[in-house]
């Protein structure tokens, strides 16, 4: 509908320039040009949109707010084209102009969604600037925990929805696969396994990252292996052959367990990890300190923040190069954006970085992009976003452990969620009696377990800290991966017996509707286009589920009040297009969450 908002919006505008010619060109001179403030109604029983400008006119124009709205309502009414897509408007309470449109309007809307694969969502024009988004990024010989999990499924669908926005988008895992961690590992296993550095698959990786704790513990307490590992690190950048080989066996025995969790949630990402920018670390120093950024601070490169207002800020500075000569986490974090920002062929020429992680690394994020800025690194039109998210809890409020208390392997919680998903389609299948082959059973169970750990993640406001619940995200009712996926599949069951299933079926022209369920569901129907902007600004999945979970209830109330297939056409048709509507935008929405959805369950 906001193609809809975008043409009433240019003929408030012309009717304020008819009824105010002398302030409109004066504020068009001044570059403020007059302004409807037209937004979405604050109440349904308001209309569909309402413009407040008349408000903040009264003062310039030292009229009453009443009397500029009659003026401009007249302005429209006497507009063909307006009258075209409007009911007559009403103004209400000091100044508002509610507007309504027209029902045929309406309804020729939900027409060319029906015949529009994109469901009225327009396109950016093609060929921009490309977004990067910086998701998922697990360490390599770490485990990959449940903060990587919920980077990667806000990720994949923030990359999503981008895409499907026309923006070419660089899925870019920024994997943790340089720096001490590798000195410290490196010469632990040649103390106790060597094999594993010269030989593929030597040891396996649960053990590495076994191997990879007792390293740690020992870089802690043991001063002699600092050293050594730190020398390591200094090998291994340098690009020690042997330091080379076995650093590669690491890295790939890693990537292949990743990879399986990725193959497994559909998500594709692109490797670009922190070794890719070791070759522009010093170019980032030199830069910075040609920009009289750079302070030596007991031997260490440092640069230090400041406030809003440009003072001196209290916050620790932006650690570059420390005193040992090493780089750090932030070096190569301002050696990515750097080189993201920078034209290709020697970067990538975003306009639009954004980074998924756990809201404890918001203090890093603030501190380099402050920096890049300082540095000029980031266009005049370039956005730097950090998207951050809140913790993963257990339902005790507790960070989340399985119940020995070690930390949840994510395979472990992907196949719990689908062998419950399977016990209760066991369960049910058995109550109603129905036989189904196995291989339906493992389609469901798989379909509906990991589009439930998706859901949930996505679902809520990602800021909050989030609690796992099995129960809670397998629910057949409220705000459910399941409830959704049910509701694509009664609505499919719907248009089955409705014969609208079958391609080339019409649908009345021009669609009619009369009851109250069906303008809601209309209206519901025709907000999606604003709510995938929405997302593509704000970056707040959840907002595109309560959206879809709204529909499926509108959706409910419409199906359960009033009549279908046993209505007469037009009516019965222009319900059956409601329902063909409202199966695929849930399709799609789900599909922009990277959630496929199912014909039967
Ligand atoms: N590897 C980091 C971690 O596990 C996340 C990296 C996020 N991306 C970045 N460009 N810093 O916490």
């Amino acid at each position: 509908m906001l193609r809809l908002a975008q043409t009433l919006n240019t003929l408030l505008v012309g009717a304020l320039e008819r009824a105010f010619p002398e302030a409109a060109s004066a504020a068009r001179q001044a570059g403020v040009p007059l302004d409807p403030q037209l937004g979405p109604a604050s109440k349904p029983e308001f209309g569909d949109f309402q413009a407040n400008g008349a408000m903040a006119l009264a003062r310039p124009l030292r009229q009453a707010p009443r009397q500029i709205a009659t003026a401009i309502v007249a302005q429209l009414e006497a507009d063909p084209a307006f009258a075209a897509l409007c009911l007559p408007p009403e103004i209400a309470g000091p100044g508002f102009i509610n507007l309504t449109l027209r029902p045929e309007v309406l309804a020729a809307e939900v027409a060319r969604c029906l015949a529009d694969p994109r469901l009225g969502v327009e396109a950016v024009a093609g060929g921009g600037a490309p977004v990067v988004v910086d998701f998922s990024s697990p360490n390599i010989a770490k485990e990959m925990h449940v903060g990587h999990l919920r980077s990667t499924i806000i990720g994949d669908a923030l990359a999503r929805v981008l895409e499907f926005r026309g923006h070419p988008v660089l899925r870019l895992n920024h994997v943790g696969d340089w720096g001490t961690q590798f000195g410290m590992l490196i010469t632990h296993l040649k103390l106790v396994a060597p094999e594993a550095l010269t030989t593929a698959d030597a040891v396996d990786l649960g053990d590495l990252v076994a191997f990879y704790r007792q390293a740690k513990a020992r870089f802690d307490s043991d001063e002699t292996f600092q050293t050594t590992s730190r020398e390591e690190v200094v090998k291994l950048q340098s690009g020690d052959p042997t330091s080379r080989r076995a650093w590669q066996l690491l890295c790939d025995q890693s990537r292949r367990e990743f990879q399986r969790l990725y193959d497994r949630l559909d998500i594709r990402l692109d490797e670009r990890g922190e070794s890719f920018y070791n070759p522009y670390l010093e170019a980032v120093v030199a830069d910075l300190a040609a920009a009289g950024l750079l302070v030596s601070d007991g031997g260490a490169q440092c640069v230090f923040l400041e406030g809003e207002d440009g003072t001196a800020r209290q916050a620790p500075p932006v650690i570059v190069r420390k005193s040992d000569g090493g780089f750090n986490y932030a070096t190569t974090d301002l050696a990515a954006i750097r080189y993201r920002f920078a034209a290709p062929p020697e970067g990538d020429g975003a306009r639009r970085v954004i980074y998924v992680t756990d809201a404890g690394q918001a203090s890093h994020f603030a501190g380099v992009f402050q920096v890049a800025r300082r540095a000029g690194w980031i266009p005049d039109d370039g956005r730097l976003e950090h998207v951050p998210f809140g913790l993963v809890q257990g339902e005790d409020g507790k960070k989340l452990k399985t119940r020995s208390g070690d930390t949840v392997r994510l395979k472990e919680l992907l196949d719990e969620a689908v062998e419950r998903c399977e016990a209760d389609l066991r369960r049910r299948l058995a109550e109603e009696e129905r036989q189904e082959d196995e291989s339906f059973i493992e389609e469901v169970a798989t379909t509906v377990g990991l589009a439930a750990v998706k859901y949930a993640d996505l679902s809520t406001n990602r800021i909050t800290n989030y609690q796992f619940s099995f129960d809670r995200m397998l629910a057949l009712s409220g705000n459910t991966a399941p409830y959704l996926l049910y509701a694509v599949v009664r609505i499919a069951g719907i248009a089955r017996r409705g014969g609208a299933n079958a391609a080339g079926v019409a649908f009345p022209e021009p669609l009619v509707f009369g009851e109250p369920q069906e303008w809601a569901l209309v209206r519901q129907l025709l907000q999606f286009d604003a709510v995938i902007l929405e997302v593509e600004q704000e970056l707040l999945p959840n907002r595109l589920c309560s959206y879809l979970f709204e529909l499926s209830q509108v959706f409910n109330r419409f199906y359960d009040q009033v009549p279908v297939l046993k209505a007469e056409d037009p009516a019965r048709g222009s319900r059956l297009a409601l329902c063909r509507l409202t199966a695929d935008t849930l399709k799609l929405g789900l599909g922009l969450l990277g959630i496929p959805t199912l014909e039967r369950m």
